[in-house]
């Protein structure tokens, strides 16, 4: 049997990750699992958060979907819930956090820019990797949930909405010496291009996407995980909301709190 990654994320974010572990790993067994209903988790509470990925282990094991690795390829679900659903889980798990080290160690100004969902921007876990990895670099934050939603409407109707985007960066106003913006959420590679062009290609913009494939990689194989090679099998997608104008073939599930609140 080949190895299954699940990939997780509240929308099409993930999809971005997801890429990167499909050309280092193409012959896995792959799903994808979007929590729209929720969208966007940028605006959730960290317990909500919780609950809903202790829901997701869940409705992989009752639904026996034998998932080796579940990528979380969320920057707001990994920094506020990864570390509290680890324990209630064998499934390897794997997170995806803001690229500060890489970012603090090219910028030549020493004044890089978090680009982000509120939520990760003022989580204690991006805080404390800030202060770990940021020595010598002044570190800015921007929170956006409307880039969120403009990166949705963008993959399922391949349409920008250039102004919209426009207003939201004018209206971040990151600041003129960054050199280095981490795009922290991973929704927003799918709007790399557009904001490169915004800044006249002047800002370097770094995301986790390879270093997670290059770490799903490595997992599999101190776990000694195989997969098949030949066809590559069909994406399985869920999703907890239905999706209008999508081209996915999409199964529509409900998550449940498994766990009263206030019993975890
Ligand atoms: N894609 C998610 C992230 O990386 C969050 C988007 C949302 O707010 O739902 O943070």
């Amino acid at each position: 049997m080949s190895v299954h990654i699940m990939v997780f994320d509240s929308g099409i974010g993930g999809t971005t990750v997801l890429e990167q572990i499909q050309a280092l790993i193409p012959n896995a067994d792959y799903s994808y699992f979007m929590d729209n209903a929720l969208l966007p988790y940028g605006s959730q509470s960290q317990q909500t958060i919780i609950d809903r990925l202790l829901a997701l282990l869940c409705f992989i094991e009752s639904r026996a979907l034998q998932v080796d690795i579940l990528v979380i390829a969320c920057n707001t679900a990994s920094t506020s819930a990864l570390e509290a659903i680890r324990p209630y889980t064998n499934i390897e798990v794997v997170g995806v956090v803001p690229a500060i080290k890489p970012a603090c160690a090219i910028s030549k100004s020493k004044h890089i820019g978090l680009l982000a969902t509120p939520s990760t921007t003022k989580s204690r876990y991006t805080a404390n990797l800030i202060s770990t990895h940021s020595q010598g670099t002044r570190v800015s934050l921007y929170g956006s949930t409307t880039l969120v939603e403009i990166a949705e409407a963008l993959f399922h109707t391949q349409i920008l909405n250039e102004a919209k985007l426009a207003k939201v960066l004018s209206d971040l106003a990151i600041a003129e010496e960054i050199d280095v913006l981490v795009l922290g959420c991973t929704h927003f590679p799918l709007l790399a291009s557009a904001i490169s062009n915004y800044y006249k290609q002047r800002i370097i913009l770094i995301d986790s996407g390879k270093a997670i494939a290059k770490r799903v990689e490595s997992l599999i194989s101190l776990r000694g995980l195989t997969f098949t090679t030949g066809k590559k099998k069909p994406l399985h997608y869920y999703a907890t909301a239905p999706i209008c104008h999508s081209q996915l073939s999409i199964e529509l599930i409900t998550l449940t709190d498994q766990i009263p609140r206030g019993n975890h």
